[in-house]
């Protein structure tokens, strides 16, 4: 008679076990899909701004001197999605008839904004002094920047704009990582 009560809590302890671990997972399901609901807007907010129309090929001069354009484009924020907003700039620099280089604005050293420098042919940041050339190479050796600017893909499209694919990328790093 002893032993059927053993055996019965024994069961029982096991049931409530069994239970607990299927209410466990029945909630750790939805909580894990809930968490790729609320994660996924992020890791896609991080994505560069893609494919952006920049400017028409004919604002560029035939010389190859630089102009500084904004990449506007949709930002996509977490959840919230906003129009036409300025999501960062470029240097566009005309090479040949239908050729165009294009930077990233932005320091790889610590991510200031470069200035178009005539007198030096070239760019300097503003913050350290790093220099660049007009093919976007550090161009002084006491640079601090630890590359050259980010150079990005570029296309003529038939509608007669150029297309840069915009992203950014980490500062500080001899790699362009994209941040
Ligand atoms: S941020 Fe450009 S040189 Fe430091």
């Amino acid at each position: 008679m002893r032993m059927t009560t053993k055996a019965n809590e024994r069961r029982n302890f096991l049931k409530g076990l069994l239970a607990a671990g299927l209410g466990g997972l029945a909630v750790a399901v939805p909580t894990g899909v809930g968490l790729a609901v609320v994660i996924e807007p992020l890791r896609r907010a991080a994505v560069g701004a893609g494919w952006t129309k920049i400017a028409p090929l004919a604002a560029l001069p035939a010389d190859g001197v630089p102009r500084r354009f904004a990449v506007v484009a949709d930002r996509v924020n977490a959840w919230t999605k906003t129009p036409a907003v300025p999501v960062g700039a470029v240097y566009l620099r005309r090479t040949a008839e239908r050729q165009v280089r294009a930077f990233n604005v932005v320091c790889p050293h610590a991510g200031c904004l470069v200035d178009y420098a005539p007198a030096r042919s070239g760019f300097l940041c503003p913050c350290h002094n790093s220099a660049f050339g007009l093919d976007g190479g550090v161009s002084e050796p006491s640079s601090p920047s630890p590359r050259g600017l980010d150079e990005l893909e570029v296309e003529l499209r038939d509608d007669g704009n150029v297309w840069v694919r915009f992203q950014n990328f980490q500062s500080g790093t001899p790699g362009k990582v994209p941040a």
